[in-house]
């Protein structure tokens, strides 16, 4: 093995497709049912918000879909991205693990984000679609499909959770340099916004919210479509060129994972890391663990039921079987905004039931801990997400370390944190806390989970 510290690839390297895992799948993920008849929903159900090519993908059975040449184009600006060694953080921690981190902080937003804004934004440009409206956390996803909008000359409407809005008001003017408008969630601007508001005027927001106003004005205006930066399947698969060539960059490193490591939003930048290697794991290749890590303030993966649940606050989309802490739950104003989903992308639940990866929670100060030494030491600063999976990481390494045992980890370090810190302020302020979600919040949104008996 060389003394290399970073694995770059040629861009003639990078993935001519996208993977799909649910090609590979011992069994097929529960189907997306309609919430009025409880039956399957078909493509005619999700044409008012997206356009035909990205349904197909979202039920496609294919193992690989070609990349658009227009989209990898633009994927050039900066994939592939670096597989670093963190050879400094290794010895930080005195651990014999072997740690690699895929960056993809490099990307125009700073994050993975761009990997399916890009894509999306280039099959409704196909589909004639002049606007597209959606909702963002933290800011990563508003601003990557700002960024996708402007090349593809699409109208970017973005609703922005409020309490993100407040505490990164720099995401916001990136959206607006890309020419994107943004408004704080809930809003004025919808009634489901406008509902919600008069319940309680100084609502922080939540994904889940912000999702319903973007799906309402997608459904009403017949110019406009909407894109979702998680979750659901074809974002996913548009995420996995990650992974894929991760993989390529190990094996330049002449070495494969037995761990890895990745934080849990929604799903994406965990499944766009995973899945390949879960796939390869499949088809008979080397066995791999995967951890996913999710804030414990909103522990979907390790506290929510199993269960049929909608996407959204309002009821507005779809029925999915997925990890939820139910649809009208809010967690606390915590700093990793994109982590502040109440469901979790059904694929990765899915996975989880079949026992293909594990899951922790992890209270914000360690993760904030975590990302603080990183940066001391491999001078890349993680966005408060991202400390989640730097964190877990590096609690595998210490592992590793009380064993004796060397094993590679690989983590996703899914975007930089320059946006983001206010967050580092407050922690060295000593004015971040653990913030607990509440259990009679909690109690009462999955007490209103809808039944699904016949599913
Ligand atoms: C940097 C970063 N990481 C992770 C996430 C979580 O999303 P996902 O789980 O889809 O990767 C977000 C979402 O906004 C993000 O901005």
């Amino acid at each position: 093995m060389t003394e290399s510290v970073k694995y770059l690839l040629d861009e003639s390297r990078m993935p001519k497709s996208w993977y799909n895992l649910v090609a590979d799948l011992p069994t097929p993920p529960p189907p997306v049912l309609h919430p009025g008849t409880l039956q399957p929903i078909g493509p005619d159900d999700l044409a008012p918000l997206f356009p035909r090519s990205l349904i197909q993908q979202e039920v496609s059975t294919e193992r690989e879909i070609e990349i658009p040449e227009p989209v990898r184009d633009i994927y050039r600006q900066w994939r592939p991205t670096p597989l670093y060694r963190a050879r400094r953080l290794e010895k930080a921690l005195g651990t014999p693990a072997r740690i690699y981190y895929k960056y993809e902080g490099v990307s125009p937003a700073g994050s993975h984000k761009p990997n399916t804004a890009v894509a999306q934004a280039f099959y409704n440009r196909e589909a004639g679609i002049k606007r597209i409206a959606t909702e963002t956390g933290a800011g990563q996803w508003g601003s990557s499909l700002a960024f996708a909008g402007a090349l593809f000359g699409i109208e970017v409407q973005v609703f922005m959770v409020r309490v993100s809005y407040q505490q990164k008001p720099y995401r916001r003017a990136l959206m607006e340099t890309y020419g994107a408008r943004c408004v704080a969630s809930p809003s004025e601007e919808t009634a489901c916004g406008r509902a919600i508001l008069a319940q309680r005027p100084d609502h922080p927001g939540s994904l889940g919210i912000a999702i319903s106003e973007a799906v309402e004005v997608a459904a009403q205006r017949d110019d406009t479509k909407y894109a979702l930066g998680s979750v659901l399947n074809h974002v996913l698969l548009h995420q996995t060129v990650v992974g894929l060539e991760s993989m390529a960059q190990l094996e330049m490193a002449g070495d494969y994972p037995d761990v890895i490591v990745a934080c849990t939003g929604g799903g994406s930048n965990f499944a766009g890391i995973a899945f390949p290697f879960i796939g390869a794991q499949l088809r008979g290749g080397q066995r791999v663990r995967i951890v996913a890590i999710e804030p414990a303030a909103c522990p979907t993966l390790t506290r929510g039921p199993y269960a049929y649940d909608f996407g959204d606050t309002a009821h507005l989309t779809p029925l999915t079987k997925m990890h939820t802490l139910g649809s009208t739950f809010t967690p606390p104003g915590f700093h990793a905004g994109g982590l502040r989903y109440h469901g979790m992308a059904p694929l990765v639940s899915h996975v989880k039931e079949l026992g293909l990866i594990e899951a922790r929670a992890y209270h914000q100060l360690s993760c904030f801990e975590a990302g603080v030494l990183f940066a001391r030491v491999e001078g890349i600063l993680p966005a408060p997400e991202a400390n989640h999976a730097v964190k877990g990481a590096i609690d595998e390494a210490l592992r590793c370390k009380e064993e004796g045992i060397s094993r590679a980890i690989l983590f996703n370090l899914c975007g930089h944190g320059h946006f983001d810190m206010q967050a580092y302020m407050d922690y060295f302020a000593g004015k971040l806390t653990d913030q607990s979600y509440d259990e009679a919040e909690l109690a009462m949104a999955l007490s209103g989970l809808p039944s699904v008996t016949a599913a």
